[in-house]
């Protein structure tokens, strides 16, 4: 018996020894320990034993039984290391890499221009309003001096939802809803998008307005000069030339429309120019008393100027882009220049 039960742990701890993973220590383990395994099998064998030597056989098998299972646990824990330690080692992070970089997003070059004039314009005292994109024919036309028959409307090429809504056509209409909800002294500028039917490569059916205006006692054609001759300054650089043309709005009168000198050209003529030297930049006027008739200010008491501008306009004599189209399309190629 002791003979048997010696070769027994021999024989398992021989083949403990080259166990070469967790599930061979196991398998041994179920083999030699396990319920119906070779050393708890011996116990049964021990009936055949004199009662004298059954105590010792016991103790041996319970010796054998511990010391088995003493290296088993050994060997497992083992094993169990050396799991952890290559889990660890796979998981392992080099906390001396650099970050990934996320590129950061840019501004449109359409909002950078208009981001610009707000700029000037807040340093000027002027507020930032906005309007409705969606707008009525009163806000858009009729307030603004331009009755239903008014041949006027046809310079505007109009997107009609009804025959009372539309697609606003220009920023002017902000001048309305501010005057109803507020009194003078008024600086103010809009800006915004506006609809028009109109595609080629300088049109596109969408694009971006300034508008603004300056309300108080006493405000004169002066006052429309200086602000808008510092404004083209401060956009174009201060010795850009500057020149003020008679023209007809339905909201202004006097109207003007305001050129600065060529900035591709110079001013001796070329394609941009059409060969004038000068681009037309601006609309401005004083306000039609038409226009305060509608929004209950006495036109003794107020006058204003007002004006309007194009930011694809100035964007693409900014950045020297000849076709509108580009500003639309979306082509991180183009956009990423600027
Ligand atoms: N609303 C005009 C347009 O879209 C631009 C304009 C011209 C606005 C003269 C004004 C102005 O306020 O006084 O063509």
């Amino acid at each position: 018996m002791t003979e048997k039960l010696n070769g027994l742990l021999k024989e398992a701890l021989s083949e403990l020894s080259k166990a070469s993973a967790k599930e061979a220590v196991l398998l041994i383990k179920a083999k030699y320990l396990g319920r119906k395994g070779e050393i708890p099998s011996l116990l049964k064998e021990m009936g055949a034993l004199p009662p004298e030597g059954r105590k010792q056989a016991g103790e041996a098998i319970n010796r054998a039984k511990d010391r088995l299972e003493e290296e088993v646990e050994k060997a497992l824990s083992s094993f169990q290391e050396r799991e952890k330690e290559e889990k660890l080692r796979k998981e392992r992070v080099d906390i001396t890499l650099p970050g990934r970089r996320i590129p950061p997003g840019g501004k449109h070059p359409v909002t950078q221009i208009m981001n610009e004039v707000e700029e000037i314009f807040y340093g000027l005292g002027f507020d930032i309003e906005e309007g409705p994109e969606v707008e009525l024919d009163y806000y858009n036309f009729e307030a603004l001096n331009l009755p239903k028959d008014h041949p006027a409307r046809d310079m505007q090429d109009t997107f009609y939802i009804n025959e009372e809504v539309l697609l606003r056509t220009h920023t002017s209409p902000v001048q309305i809803r501010v005057m109803e909800k507020k009194r003078p002294p008024l600086r103010v500028i809009a800006p915004g998008t506006v609809y028009r039917r109109d595609s080629d490569i300088t049109h596109t059916p969408m694009f971006h307005q300034v508008e603004g205006f300056m309300v108080d006692k006493g405000v004169t054609f002066s006052n429309l000069k200086g602000v808008l001759t510092l404004f083209l300054h401060k956009l174009f650089g201060e010795d850009t030339g500057i020149r003020f043309r008679p023209s007809f709005f339905p909201f202004t009168e006097p109207s003007a429309e305001i050129d600065i000198r060529c900035v591709i050209c110079g001013g001796k003529g070329c394609r941009v120019c059409k060969g004038s030297g000068w681009l037309e930049i601006l609309g401005a006027g004083m306000i039609h008393p038409g226009v305060f008739r509608a929004v209950n200010y006495d036109t003794e008491e107020y006058s204003g100027f007002a004006f309007g501008l194009g930011i694809e306009r100035i964007a693409m004599l900014k950045f020297g882009i000849d076709d509108l189209r580009l500003f639309f399309e979306n082509d991180l190629r183009f956009l990423r220049q600027f």
